[in-house]
């Protein structure tokens, strides 16, 4: 595929500033109950309100680049929930609905799915196998790059590819600590890419190599931060404020970066982008 071809299948980014829409879940049930991955510790306390008021910050930022912000209605039992980037898939319209690993959170697939009927959305694919929706699903414009090791199923990867018909790159997650894609590999433009090599196998870091032709190497310490669970808009990458090294690449190479404060919502293992499913029309 020539560069040329990339540039127009990426079209709204490549050409400036498009406006995204996004999916998001107010905290107002936030917490840690459970431990389904190694930043979860029930023990820890967790400031809701704090929670609440990031969050908050984080929906006005993308409301002040331009972006619309949808909002799924919070569920008491789903302390989860607020990671709404695991719910679902969405590309041309389509919507690829998730499958979570664990008990705790299956029914947020469901409270997703209505949300998605209710707002008109026809075509619904139900999954078979265990997938967490934009957490391992990364869309890289002219290919989905999907994660597996931690949660979704490689199987899955297959009804990845039949739902929205595009190329489906499977990298495996190999660090605990960075169990859903989103956290280790993030999209910038359809050129660029960042991501932190120690979360992936040999196998995933070639194909990753071979897919982007700008890469952005992120240190450990980024990767701790959550760096990498940026949310970009081809131009303003909105970062957690403390991941420092991969801000300062960003800048250097040209991009806006948005520093916000994620504190909270880190002890549960999520940072801007899980809280974040786009909607692409
Ligand atoms: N506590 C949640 C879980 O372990 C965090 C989900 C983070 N979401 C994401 N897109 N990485 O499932």
């Amino acid at each position: 595929m020539t560069m040329q071809t990339l540039a127009r299948d990426g079209a709204g980014i490549a050409s400036g500033r498009p406006a995204r829409t996004y999916l998001m879940c107010p905290p107002t049930y936030f917490d840690i109950k459970y431990t389904i991955n190694a930043w979860m510790d029930p023990a820890a306390p967790v400031d809701r309100d704090r929670a609440i008021a990031e969050w908050e910050r984080l929906r006005a930022t993308y409301v002040g680049l331009g972006h619309t912000v949808h909002l799924l209605d919070p569920m008491e039992n789903l302390p989860d929930m607020v990671f709404a980037a695991n719910g679902a898939t969405v590309v041309g319209g389509m919507v690829m609905g998730a499958r979570f690993r664990h008990p705790e959170r299956g029914e947020e697939a469901g409270a997703h799915q209505e949300w998605f009927a209710r707002h008109g959305y026809r075509r619904f694919r139900r999954a078979t196998h265990v997938n967490e929706g934009e957490g391992d699903y990364v869309f890289a414009y002219r290919a989905m790059v999907a994660g597996h090791g931690f949660r979704t199923d490689p199987r899955a990867h297959n009804e990845l590819h039949d739902a929205f018909g595009l190329p489906v790159v499977s990298v495996e997650l190999v660090d605990p600590r960075f169990y859903h894609l989103d956290t280790a590999l993030c999209v910038i433009d359809p050129f660029t890419a960042a991501y932190y090599p120690g979360a992936f196998g040999e196998d995933g870091l070639l194909k990753i190599k071979t897919l982007f032709p700008e890469l952005i190497e992120a240190t450990e310490r980024d990767a701790l931060a959550f760096g990498l669970n940026a949310v970009s808009d081809g131009r303003h990458v909105v970062i957690p404020h403390d991941a420092v090294d991969l801000e300062r690449k960003l800048t250097e190479r040209g991009y806006d970066v948005v520093p916000v404060e994620m504190t909270e919502l880190r002890k549960a293992g999520g940072g801007p982008k899980c809280c974040t499913l786009e909607l692409r029309p």
